[in-house]
């Protein structure tokens, strides 16, 4: 599946998102091993607190359909002029499944887009031995 077409499901997804409160739009894309697309969007809460951002909805939506392994994701934000990287909170829970190496698409509402690895994105991750640890048990 090529960039493109993930970030335009992204970018869908991003029209689903429930934002009354930030009218900031965010959707994913998640590839998965098995060749499926695992969209989410942020929804809010007037609470603020629980807001959940697209990127986690997406791995939870993946993982509560039993896709554990990812390609890829796509992130688009039709609400900014610049691209959007994943939130430190989405970096954190990302990285749980996923490699450094892994790719991460971003975008806003130009044409321009980044693509940066989860390694670029959280550097010196921590408990990295621990999640070794986990693979290997
Ligand atoms: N948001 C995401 O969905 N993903 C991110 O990585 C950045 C932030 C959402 C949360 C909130 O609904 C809105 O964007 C403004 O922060």
């Amino acid at each position: 599946m090529d960039k493109n077409e993930l970030l335009k499901q992204a970018e869908a997804a991003a029209e689903r998102a429930y934002a009354p409160y930030s009218h900031f739009r965010v959707g994913a894309a998640l590839l998965c091993a098995d060749g499926s697309v695992v969209t989410g969007c942020n929804v809010e809460n007037r609470s603020f607190g629980l807001t959940i951002c697209a990127e986690r909805n997406a791995v939870a939506k993946a993982l509560s359909l039993g896709k554990s392994e990812f390609v890829t994701i796509a992130v688009s934000c039709p609400d900014s002029q610049v691209p959007v990287p994943p939130c430190g909170a989405c970096r954190q829970v990302l990285s749980e499944f996923v490699g450094e190496h892994f790719e991460v698409h971003f975008r806003g509402n130009s044409r321009e887009t980044r693509t940066v690895e989860m390694g670029g994105l959280l550097p010196y991750d921590s408990l990295v031995d621990l999640k070794d640890r986990l693979r290997r048990e």
